[in-house]
């Protein structure tokens, strides 16, 4: 590789780093943290925390993410139809790195493990389902038992 490929070879490996660094931070941007309500070891979080209203548009979530003291780390909530959820805590269970919801499954930033929006395995290093909580609904509201 002569000096000038070289050059433009680093210059396109620094635009892509860029790049996928936007992406990822949208990424991030993407995830929200639901209001809830905690009593009685059981928090409650409005169902209306899954509608977005974006220029005149509104979008259901596919998920929030919610932080509760007992945990280290945030639970996620799926909504699975309008009136099944899942509740899964976000620590891998290879090796205890925070996961990060992408659409409809979650993915583990350290090795590469993937898991459904059960939290069932779908792919290594992980062996075994992340913890998942007890969650219940009525019209209004979801309930995360502890
Ligand atoms: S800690 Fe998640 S795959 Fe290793």
């Amino acid at each position: 590789m002569d000096r000038k490929e070289f050059i433009k070879t680093c210059c396109l490996a620094g635009l892509g780093t860029t790049a996928l660094s936007a992406v990822l931070q949208g990424c991030a941007a993407s995830n929200y943290y639901a209001k809830t309500i905690a009593a009685n070891n059981v928090i409650t979080i409005g169902k209306s925390e899954f509608v977005q209203v974006k220029k005149d548009k509104t979008i259901l979530r596919k998920y929030v993410l919610v932080k509760v003291d007992k945990f280290n780390f945030p639970i996620c909530i799926y909504n699975l139809d309008q009136q099944k959820y899942s509740a899964i805590l976000m620590e891998c269970t290879h090796n205890s790195c925070e996961l990060r919801p992408q659409g409809n499954y979650v993915v583990c930033p350290c090795h590469g493990s993937e898991f459904s929006n059960t939290g069932i395995v779908q792919n290594p290093p992980a062996e075994k389902n992340l913890q998942t909580l007890h969650i219940t609904s009525d019209n209004e509201n979801i309930y995360l038992h502890l």
